[in-house]
């Protein structure tokens, strides 16, 4: 496991960009995974940039991601701040920006009438792609990877998770107050990639910054493996993985 320290957010984000960046052009048609939050959005934001400055090209790059709530999909009737689907958060923060074909986005889909055929037919097509050249990975504050909750299967594969209270909380805090939605309406399950999934990743790039990450992160990466941490399961991971952390994130590392 390579962890590299940078001084700030931004610096993170740099780093992540550019191994990004380094497979994009070695592999134009690489197959990314991807993920939502506050964390990759400075990453997403200097791709963009490497993008419309240096031709970064994206027009031959799949891309998967991790996860999306169960029972909504992309609103544009909704303003931002009451649609928090990952499909529109992928939208606003990064594929409007780039090159990306349409037909090589692949985003869980909440609304599926079969959810668990979904889930199986996300899955084939992981593998129809080829796998996940690399896997771009948070961690929340109670340590889930995707929406792999505190509990999940560390062989858990892509599945409908009910949210735990401290997700829907975050949730809440983040966005939809703001937004006037009331917690009981807001999303309480999601689809999720499973952590055997995320495991069968060529090379996981895990991104952590700020003081609310720096227990949870020295737990993940130095502590026991336990299903109750589910980004633990990153010490088992077979293929290549790249931590990459601000200060604040590496505070408690040994
Ligand atoms: P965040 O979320 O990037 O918004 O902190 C991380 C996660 O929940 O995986």
């Amino acid at each position: 496991m390579d962890i590299i320290i940078k001084t700030n957010y931004q610096e993170m984000s740099l780093a992540a960009a550019s191994i990004i960046a380094d497979l994009i052009r070695s592999k134009p048609d690489c197959v990314l995974g991807l993920a939502t939050g506050s964390t990759p959005l400075g990453m997403y934001r200097e791709l963009i940039r490497m993008h419309k400055e240096e031709g970064l090209d994206f027009s031959q790059v799949k891309t998967f991601n991790l996860d999306e709530y169960l029972g909504i999909g992309m609103d544009l009737a909704k303003s931002y701040d009451q649609d928090r689907s990952s499909a529109r958060f992928m939208q606003e923060e990064f594929f409007k920006h780039i090159n990306l074909q349409k037909v090589n986005i692949h985003l869980p889909d909440g609304l599926a009438k079969d959810i668990n055929k979904f889930c199986a037919w996300y899955e084939e097509e992981i593998v129809r792609a080829g796998g996940i050249d690399l896997q771009v990975l948070g961690i929340g504050a109670n340590g889930h990877w995707a929406f792999n909750e505190p509990g999940s299967s560390l062989s858990s594969r892509t599945r409908v998770q009910q949210l735990a209270q401290q997700t829907i909380d975050d949730n809440y805090e983040s966005f939809y107050k703001k937004a006037g939605v009331s917690k009981e309406t807001m999303p309480h399950f999601a689809v999720t990639l499973g952590i055997g999934t995320i495991l069968e990743s060529k090379h996981a790039l895990m991104l952590a910054n700020g003081e609310k990450k720096t227990t949870i992160v020295a737990k993940a990466l130095q502590g026991p493996v336990t299903s109750e941490i589910t980004a633990s399961a990153i010490q088992m991971h077979k293929g290549k993985v790249t931590v990459v952390l601000d200060l604040a994130a590496a505070a408690q590392l040994k």
